[in-house]
């Protein structure tokens, strides 16, 4: 959507995979979902290094809302659990340079049961988040059907641009209509929305995460081509920092969410994150891999029967990033291959290696070389051409 928001994939924490609908403030005041989750989080986001590295957005999932409209068919958030209202939240995470996020639903509920956006309240609550200085919308699609997403998807568009605030539009329509086309027809999306959920729910597990890599890569010829600065595919949110994954697993997570140029909206407790997860978050060669200008969505390249699977996004400037994936169980496995073989052109390579955060020595395309790669684990590697002296400076910037 060529709102001039988003050209590069948005970055933030969103309140669903981790706190879900809990809506027991009395009992569980800390975890439930109130003003006071997001100004905690807020809070974290911008004294904790991450607004820096440009995780701005402080996103509402569902259950934020009462179980009725207001005498004027405006929606009203939970008033014991918002009661200073939603503008003295985003005025609360604007104090602090951030972004506020809301959540609503095209359909008759919210996949939570709240109160949805049927087509004749969608003006409404278009012009109800303008007011209130909300910066994104995630439109999701419970108890709707396709002719009425059809029709309601892009009206919200429509009715977020005429509000006169810049509002990024994320749409989970594909995700309802199987994702693929014939029935999904992303060059409309890309007009309308600034990013779009296209497959399943992401969960705590590494199942989960495996089940999305999957199913994204093995339909990248209908995927990778819809992605540009200004609309992204969103293969859900990251899980790193919560309870299922493992420091290589969460180093996979990242690198692969990265290769596909996603969102990258934490779903965690930054009031609690462990240093090894904040780490593998903070990152700062794989976010500027994530964040690159050219918006080029990155591709699995090859699938070995030994399970190493390797993936490649190409960067401005003529640098690219390389994943090598193991999806072994046994030990590090030591993979041998070069650039060449990879299809790089002739000529010597400049490589840092993203997690170890060192740089390697230089690389013929032709030289043979041997990455050992963790159980459920990624070598990712940031590489550019070694003529290009200029590059250095940014280059080292990386390194701490
Ligand atoms: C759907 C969405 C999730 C989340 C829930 C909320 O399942 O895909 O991301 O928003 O609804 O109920």
């Amino acid at each position: 959507l060529d709102n001039g928001l988003m050209r590069t994939p948005p970055m933030g924490w969103l309140a669903w995979e981790r706190f879900r609908c809990d809506i027991d403030c009395q009992n569980d005041p800390y975890n439930c979902i109130s003003e006071q989750l997001f100004m905690d989080m807020a809070d974290r986001l911008s004294e904790d290094g991450w607004k820096e590295l440009g995780y701005v957005y402080v996103n509402i999932d569902d259950c934020w809302s009462s179980k009725d409209r207001d005498a004027q068919g405006r929606l009203q958030p939970d008033p014991k659990r918002f009661p200073r209202g939603i503008p003295h939240l985003a005025q609360y995470v604007h104090d602090r340079g951030l972004k506020l996020g809301i959540y609503g639903d095209m359909g008759t509920l919210t996949c939570g049961g709240y109160p949805g956006t049927t087509l004749d309240k969608i003006e409404t609550d278009a012009q109800t988040f303008a007011d209130w200085g909300i910066d994104m919308l995630k439109l999701d699609g419970c108890y709707s059907n396709s002719s009425y997403q059809e029709q309601g998807y892009p009206m919200m568009s429509k009715a977020l641009n005429a509000t006169g605030r810049p509002i990024g539009y994320s749409c989970s329509w594909p995700a309802y209509q199987g994702g693929l086309p014939p029935k999904v027809n992303y060059t409309l999306l890309g007009q309308i929305c600034n990013l779009w959920r296209n497959y399943d729910d992401i969960q705590d597990s590494w199942d989960s995460v495996m089940g999305i890599v999957d199913w994204f890569f093995d339909n990248q010829d209908a995927l990778q081509p819809a992605a540009a600065p200004g609309q992204w595919n969103d293969p859900d949110m990251l899980i790193i920092g919560d309870f299922s994954l493992s420091l290589d697993q969460s180093r996979a997570q990242m690198a692969l969410w990265s290769i596909m140029a996603a969102p990258l909206f934490m779903s965690n407790d930054l009031r609690t994150i462990s240093s090894a997860a904040r780490s593998v978050l903070q990152n700062k060669a794989v976010i500027s891999i994530n964040q690159d200008p050219l918006g080029i969505q990155g591709r699995r390249l090859l699938k070995e029967k030994s399970g190493i699977q390797v993936f490649q996004r190409p960067l401005s400037k003529g640098a690219s990033a390389l994943v090598f994936f193991s999806r072994r169980s046994d030990m590090p496995y030591r993979y041998t291959t070069s650039l060449k073989t990879l299809g790089y052109q002739p000529g010597v390579f400049e490589v840092f290696d993203v997690f170890s955060e060192q740089r390697l020595p230089e690389l013929k395309d032709s030289t043979q070389f041997t990455v050992s790669i963790n159980p459920s684990g990624v070598v990712m590697w940031y590489i550019y051409p070694a003529a290009d002296r200029w590059k250095e400076a940014e280059f080292e910037g990386f390194s701490k």
